[in-house]
């Protein structure tokens, strides 16, 4: 960020928070109590998840406002850079529990163009609700994976369907959530960024359509147009999601 971005945004920060104190008479004893609030949760680990949960979305959601494409979606703390790539289309491993779901799309550009060899960097909670990585009962780098567009710019693989997920609830994050009204759950998702060469990468969610969560997703991110149906196939389901990159 430019300096004098810096100091337009601070000055706009610093305005609205002198609003607020005047406006609900915050005490000083208040103000510390806020403070050590931040220090509380930094100090168990809740550094990304307090800003994750309450602000994210409203960035993504007031850029794609002024992009074209897939919406995109918060990216949320539990990403792992640098997954490895999957092989034969597996993210979920053979023994992996939960009902088996394939994903399969298109990457197209804004044109209708089919996108040859994009990226689709991939991760998900399990059956669970739990994030590799992160909870430390779920196997090593389970979930997450890379893989690329063939020729005609279609992609499948092979999951499970994740679960509905509660953001962690029991530290300062859940305190004020819960202080404000709002339930801990997320729909189930799945994580996509979709990048090439030439395009803006994409960060974005796929959810399913029916999940009673979309409309009170705890960190306000869910979209119905990002919602799509499981359909039954096999003893198993699949979805279809085409993916639309924007030219940079
Ligand atoms: C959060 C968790 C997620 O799994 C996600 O996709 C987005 C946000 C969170 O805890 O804030
Ligand atoms: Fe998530």
């Amino acid at each position: 960020m430019s300096e004098s971005r810096v100091a337009a945004i601070t000055h706009d920060l610093l305005e609205a928070f002198q609003r607020i104190v005047e406006k609900h008479n915050i005490t000083q004893a208040e103000y510390r109590a806020a403070v050590e609030f931040i220090d509380e949760a930094v100090t168990k680990g809740e550094t990304f998840l307090l800003p994750d949960a309450f602000l994210e979305s409203t960035v993504v959601a007031n850029a794609s406002k002024q992009q074209q494409g897939t919406p995109g979606q918060v990216l949320g703390p539990y990403y792992v850079p640098d997954s490895p790539w999957i092989e034969d289309d597996r993210l979920a491993r053979e023994e992996e529990p939960g009902e088996r779901l394939t994903i399969r799309g298109e990457v197209r550009d804004t044109d209708g163009r089919p996108l040859a060899d994009a990226v689709l960097d991939v991760w998900q909670a399990d059956a669970k609700g739990r994030y590799s990585s992160f909870d430390p009962s779920a196997p090593k780098g389970n979930l997450r994976g890379r893989l690329r567009t063939g020729r005609d710019g279609s992609y499948a693989f092979e999951t499970v369907v994740p679960a509905q997920y509660t953001i962690p609830h029991q530290g300062p994050t859940g305190r004020l959530l819960k202080e404000i009204g709002r339930h801990p759950w997320r729909p189930a998702h799945v994580h996509v960024i979709a990048t090439h060469d030439g395009y803006r990468p994409l960060t974005t969610q796929i959810y399913f359509q029916g999940d009673e969560y979309l409309d009170s997703d705890s960190v306000r991110a869910a979209r119905p147009d990002l919602a799509f149906a499981l359909h039954p196939a096999d003893g198993a389901k699949s979805l279809a999601f085409d993916i639309v990159l924007e030219p940079a």
